[in-house]
């Protein structure tokens, strides 16, 4: 098949890259140039575990090609997938600009039958606005061609990208025309072939769906900072809790953990837009809004407890920052709690230096030349000459670290950990004070 893919982010690039993967011919546009000169050199614009491989086997194959050429991009497939950001508005609602534009230029400029997916994430009704921007610009053309609209929401998770597209759960498609139907099971097929993956529903249900799965999710992290932050005041351990809860089959292991907030590209916009959503048909979602706001206070957790053990005032105060990134495996910076942490820590005269496997890039990047945070090239250098070690991401290289190292290194041997990576007991043998989520 030959597929255009138009945005080429972390979405974007993994799904052509996949696609191309099964043997499609693929062509990712973005408006982004150098984004698309880096992978017009041979390099990623991202990290994300794999995706080099996958993207330079199928550039050597020849299926896999990028451009900023629009023209080019609508020509080139019969299936045009809008993979875009729909960033937050200011009110919080999903800014449509870019779904609309890619929109309006394939109406703009397609001459045959198209298959135009929309796999941002995107409100309910998008859909019919997409469908209506691409009629809109026919009907200037004065011609009449073709189309079909369908919402195909990605649920891959970064850091597992292309795993979790070659190897879905289930890929949901909201159609509501044979042709298109057909067109995506022949499409998917290649990803489903011990069982059936296809999940077929109207359109506005498949919207409604992606919203759905990332405010679940997102509620359960919630609530178990919500349980942490009590555990610590009646004394209880939130790690035990969550053990004796996540054997229960109806419960379940995953998204437990509790931390020092979610961020991403994700969960944070996600719930914030369906929250928008919901207002706007008249309805307040109170356990949405719940979640969002305790996840907000969550993000201060680590700050408040890096002040009761130094005081308000950090002036002079110096802490080594272990991880940036909003998770692990990803270098996305996008609502990272690292961020909120480190301005916190500013705020109050301190200064950070900080180390992370990969996404010190990125934060150099949104930071810009701040003289109040420097980075490190390994772990341990990140703790020479600060006072107290923050972990904000649970990094596989953080996990069994030289305790005796730490304690001899800081100046107040102190550990604030906010993803709970350590038995307590471990620091607390080394003689560091070990401040945890949740934990006793
Ligand atoms: N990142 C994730 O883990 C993830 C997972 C599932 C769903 N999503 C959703 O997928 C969508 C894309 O997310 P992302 O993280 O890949 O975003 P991203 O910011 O990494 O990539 C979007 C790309 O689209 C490009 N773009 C914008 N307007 C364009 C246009 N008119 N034509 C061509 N390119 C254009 C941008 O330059 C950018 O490179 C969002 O709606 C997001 O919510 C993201």
């Amino acid at each position: 098949m030959k597929i255009t893919v138009v945005g080429t982010g972390y979405v974007g690039l993994v799904s052509g890259a996949c696609l191309a993967e099964v043997g499609n011919d693929v062509l990712c546009l973005d408006v982004n140039p150098e984004k698309i000169r880096v992978l017009k050199d041979g390099g990623i614009p991202i990290h994300e575990p794999g995706l080099d491989q996958v993207v330079a086997r199928n550039v050597a194959a020849g299926r896999l090609h990028f451009t900023t050429d629009i023209e080019e991009a609508v020509r080139f497939g019969t299936i045009q997938f809008i993979a875009v950001g729909t960033p937050p508005d200011e009110d919080g609602s999903a800014d449509l600009q870019y779904v609309l534009a890619a929109a309006r230029n394939i109406g703009r400029l397609m001459n045959d039958y198209k298959v135009v997916i929309d796999k941002s994430t995107v409100p309910v009704g998008t859909a019919d606005k997409v469908r209506a921007a691409i009629a809109d610009e026919l009907q200037k053309r004065g011609v009449v061609v073709p189309y079909s609209v369908v919402s195909n929401p990605e649920f891959l998770k970064e850091g597992a990208a292309v795993d979790d597209f070659m190897r879905p759960d289930r890929i949901v498609v909201g159609a509501e025309d044979d042709q298109a139907i057909n067109l995506m099971r022949a499409l998917y097929a290649p990803f489903q072939r011990n069982h059936e993956k296809l999940v077929i529903m109207d359109v506005r249900s498949a919207e409604l769906t992606k919203y759905a799965a990332n405010a679940m999710l997102a509620t359960r992290i919630s609530f178990m900072n919500e349980l942490a932050v009590l555990a610590e005041k009646l004394g209880a351990d939130i790690e035990q809790v969550r053990q004796g809860i996540g054997s229960d089959p109806r419960i379940g292991w995953h998204f437990l953990y509790a931390g020092c907030g979610y961020g991403g590209s994700c969960f944070p916009k996600d719930v914030k837009a369906l929250i928008q959503t919901a207002a706007g048909a008249g309805q307040g979602l109170k356990v949405l809004q719940a979640v969002e706001d305790a996840n907000d206070a969550q993000k201060l957790v680590l700050v408040h407890k890096i002040v009761r053990r130094f005081g308000e005032d950090l002036a002079g105060k110096h802490f080594a920052l272990w991880g940036l990134a909003f998770k692990p495996n990803t270098d996305d910076m996008r609502e990272a709690p690292s961020r909120v942490i480190i301005h916190e820590l500013f705020k109050r005269g301190a200064t950070v230096t900080a180390y992370d496997p990969v996404a010190m890039d990125e934060t150099r990047r949104i930071f810009g030349d701040d003289s109040r945070l420097s980075y490190a090239s390994r772990p341990m250098q990140a703790l020479q000459g600060a006072d107290a070690l923050v972990i904000v991401t649970e990094w596989k290289e953080f996990r069994s670290p030289d305790f005796e190292a730490i304690k001899a290194t800081l100046k107040s041997p102190a550990i604030f950990d906010g993803r709970n990576m350590y038995d307590p007991a471990l620091p607390r043998a080394a003689g560091l004070e070990y401040e945890a989520i949740g934990r006793k």
